[in-house]
């Protein structure tokens, strides 16, 4: 049971734990409705802790007996957890409980899925298994003993004992609740194994339910090439015998770092070529290195509390995306990863639900595993690593891990090794870490005898509970141009610290084209006024491949902004400049690929909203379908030449290369379709021998209006696949014209293969109405109705991902006031529901005020 009045956690009152847990021992007795779990637990008193009380988290357990040192004693319960008068010195803590994991579909805690035991604990679910000092700076020794009929019986650490019917592991690294974890059930092993530089041999294994053995063989090598670029790049060993690896259907979030034992969504680690897209094989790898590399940002070194939650998630997301550039292409990545950024981090920043990569309270922490948190955090790193340089970054890091293993460290502790390692004050720096808001910054220039001077100003928005923001430090990447476009001032890197700030080049020829902002070097919005003309010389010369990128967006942009709000007709300058990149066969096909991808609705919602209007969903999905239209048509020779220059002939592999070439066919394919009614996409369609063809061809026939009939054979295929079910779920809805979508999403809803209980079937079915623009504001608010209707029935079944989900609401005050009001209505709707859980409280709470 919840509180009625959920209570606020402020980062400003940590205290210690009033007590060290010297080890750990658990015993867990398997059953699915009544698993006992007794815990023994040696407790000593913290001498750097102030008095207190002695409580134990605890949530949803039956307790069945309490003991110290041996003598039963009964304490104090609440629906938070217990408190018991214990002795002055150290003591032997006791305890069993009952749970039920059959019954869990919150999926926190100990549940069972598909009739596999398994656990999440982040951030705080191990109180749902036993009492416990269930936070992160309570760091332990585990040794666990699990006692069931399971084949396959697995916890953190090295293995001990097995036998009939039971099993033992060992954990020496001590480690916070928060990393436990347990598997058991019928699993069968995908084996490899990892020598490490030192000469250490590491036993890897990839756990899947029986038939699908066969999608585990990428995820084993991402996961051996991820160990050896940890090796080279950060010089991190493994450090324990084993690590396992298991998949998992219900899962809330893409995957988990417990200590030796991640367990994963399945759809973020089961691949092969017939079922798995690129783009899936992509976030496979990226998800398999982060989730790796926790093993040292995060495990070794963990958090003291979830207020600094981007200590190890900030850090992890910057080193899987060092690790994707190193693999794959570099700026593709970058690239990716400034659309994603955009797409998520900055409405989050910029609405209801901003808060500072370090939040200063919290209700419900699930609630800031957030874009800001993650994305947010990975771009401070970049811009502290910019700033340093690279060799001072790998000094800092080394430095780093050397102070810190072991501990449970801050934000301060990560700056300050940066401070001894370089002699840099970041005093500045840290309010990136504190001071919500995406800062706004404009530049202007000046021409004078040869001297160009660049004007900064920045100036971030007010957020909930920040008024007044001081001026950040910005690692300002800049290059200049010469007229011929010839680069005059390769990259350097302006340290912008004051509200408004100067630099000057001296000693040019001619008056230059500045490049800004390379490779995204601070995520800002950059307000700047320049002409069609200086954009399209920034597409057709920037050396930077980003800024190359940018520019093309740019004018992307203000080609649909000015067909929204002027009526005006494509701008055909910037098309043949466009045409000009996408015909360079010198160029990465993944790279053009990204070029012809113009703006989504949200962006150009949000950037309308910028700009002093109010987005009108239905001129921006016409002016879409017009431009599209348009571009199809003016490209009919090139788009053959296309199409033909993408074919891929050798076997399927999911690498940059040949990924690429199908992420540009398959625009290409989308425009061929506008003129074709969709022959191209059935003749892929039928020859498709890879889910990537094939998925992207079906789109294009749903998109033509001739999809039933694909749809109907892709299911029949397909229907044994929950992965791939997923994607026909999700399509279908993306596909269909807006007046459709959301009547089929309904009607989806009703489908024997549609389940509440299933996070990934859930976000395919209603994250893919959320997400499509047009679809979701339809003007009669039957996209927000359904939306609150599926999420008012998860609350009670899933908290966290209903919590999640709500941040589709997060935009409602861009539009106008009869959508504001719709909305408004469905979240109230939502806030009234009885029982309503914390997390999703919260949320609604805080878009609401
Ligand atoms: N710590 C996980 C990660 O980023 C995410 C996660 C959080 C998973 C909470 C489950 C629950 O890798
Ligand atoms: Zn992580």
């Amino acid at each position: 049971m919840k509180d009625a009045a959920p209570e606020t956690v402020y980062l400003r009152d940590y205290t210690a734990f009033g007590w060290q847990a010297q080890d750990v021992h658990l015993t867990f007795r398997l059953a699915p409705h009544a698993t006992r779990v007794v815990a023994r637990i040696h407790f000593a008193p913290n001498p750097d802790a102030p008095a207190q009380d002695f409580f134990l988290h605890g949530e949803e357990l039956k307790l069945i007996r309490a003991a110290i040192d041996g003598t039963e004693v009964t304490p104090e319960l609440t629906d938070k957890g217990l408190t018991c008068p214990v002795p002055s010195g150290p003591f032997l803590w006791e305890c069993e409980v009952e749970i039920d994991p059959a019954s869990n579909t919150a999926l926190e805690g100990l549940y069972m899925s598909n009739g596999m035991y398994c656990t999440q604990c982040e951030a705080e679910g191990f109180r749902k298994i036993t009492y416990y000092p269930d936070r992160p700076d309570v760091m332990s020794v585990f040794t666990v003993r699990i006692e069931g009929d399971e084949p396959v019986k697995l916890s953190n650490g090295n293995p001990g004992k097995s036998g009939d019917g039971f099993a033992e592991w060992h954990d020496p690294w001590p480690k916070p609740a928060y990393l436990f974890a347990l598997v058991a059930g019928d699993l069968v092993n995908h084996p490899g194994s990892f020598t490490t530089a030192s000469g250490k041999k590491v036993e890897l294994n990839i756990w899947v339910r029986p038939g699908d053995e066969g999608k585990c063989a990428f995820g084993m090598e991402a996961l051996k090439t991820s160990m050896k670029w940890d090796e080279e790049v950060y010089g991190r060993e493994y450090d324990l015998d084993i690590f396992n690896i298991v998949a998992v259907d219900d899962f809330n979030m893409g995957a988990m770092e417990n200590k030796g034992l991640n367990v994963f969504n399945s759809s973020c680690v089961l691949a092969s070529p017939e079922t798995s897209t690129d783009a899936n094989f992509e976030r496979i790898e990226a998800i398999i290195a982060h989730e790796y590399f926790h093993n040292w940002t995060g495990n070794r070194i963990t958090c003291r509390d979830w207020f600094q939650l981007c200590l190890k998630e900030g850090l992890t997301v910057y080193r899987d995306s060092q690790f994707t550039s190193d693999m794959r292409s570099s700026p593709v990545k970058r690239i990716s990863d400034v659309i994603d950024l955009r797409g998520r981090q900055f409405p989050e920043d910029q609405g209801p639900l901003s808060h500072p990569v370090r939040p200063e309270s919290f209700q419900e922490i699930n609630n800031f595993y957030t874009a800001t948190v993650y994305e947010k955090g990975a771009e401070v790193i970049g811009m502290l690593r910019r700033l340093v340089g690279p060799e001072a970054y790998s000094k800092a890091l080394d430095l780093y891990f050397d102070r810190h293993d072991g501990d449970a460290a801050t934000i301060e502790d990560w700056l300050k090794v940066f401070e001894d390692a370089t002699g840099r004050d970041l005093t500045q720096f840290k309010r990136w870490y504190s001071q919500a808001g995406t800062p706004r910054v404009t530049v202007s220039e000046d021409w004078q005898d040869g001297t160009f001077t660049l004007t900064f100003s920045q100036m971030t928005p007010p957020t909930p509970g920040q008024d007044d923001k001081q001026p950040q430090v910005l690692p300002m990447a800049v290059g200049l141009l010469s007229p011929n476009g010839d680069e005059v001032v390769p990259t350097q890197v302006l340290e912008i610290t004051e509200a408004e700030q100067s630099f000057t080049f001296e000693g040019l020829g001619a008056r230059p084209v500045p490049s800004i902002n390379r490779e995204f070097s601070t995520p800002i919005v950059l307000e700047r006024d320049s002409s069609a003309e200086e954009k399209a010389f920034l597409l057709a010369h920037d050396t930077d491949p980003f800024n190359r990128w940018e520019a093309n967006r740019a004018l992307a942009r203000d080609c649909a902004l000015d067909m929204i709000l002027t009526g005006a007709g494509p701008n055909v300058a910037w098309l043949d400049g466009l045409e000009a990149v996408l015909r360079d066969d010198t160029l990465d096909p993944a790279y053009r690929a990204l070029m012809l991808a113009g703006p989504g609705a949200s962006e150009l919602a949000q950037v309308l909203h910028e700009r002093g209007h109010t987005p009108d969903p239905e001129a921006i999905y016409d002016m879409g379908e017009t431009l599209t239209q348009f571009m199809a048509e003016r490209w009919v020779d090139l788009l053959p030449k296309l199409l033909a220059e993408t074919r891929v002939t050798d076997a399927y592999r999911p690498d940059a290369e040949q990924s690429g070439k199908r992420a540009l066919g398959a625009a290409a394919l989308s425009l061929t379709t506008r003129l074709d009614g969709g022959a191209a996409a059935q003749a892929q369609y039928d020859a498709a021998d890879n889910m990537t063809l094939q998925l992207t061809a079906l789109m294009q026939l749903v998109k033509s209006g001739n999809g039933e009939a694909a749809l109907q054979a892709f299911y029949d295929q397909w229907q044994h696949d929950r992965l791939v079910i997923d994607k026909w779920f999700g399509l279908q809805i993306m596909g269909l014209p807006p007046g459709q979508a959301v009547e089929r999403a309904q009607a989806l809803t009703q489908h024997p293969d549609f389940t509440m209980t299933n996070p990934n079937r859930f976000r395919a079915t209603l994250g893919a109405v959320g997400g499509y623009h047009a679809a979701f504001h339809r003007k009669d608010g039957a996209g927000y109705a359904l939306l609150a209707d599926k999420l008012i029935a998860l609350d009670d079944i899933n908290p966290q991902t209903t919590a999640r989900m709500c941040s589709l609401f997060q935009t409602w005050k861009r539009y106008d006031a009869d959508r504001q009001a719709l909305i408004r209505a469905q979240m109230e709707r939502i806030m009234a529901k009885d029982k309503l859980s914390r997390d999703t409280s919260e949320m609604v709470g805080r878009m609401l005020s």
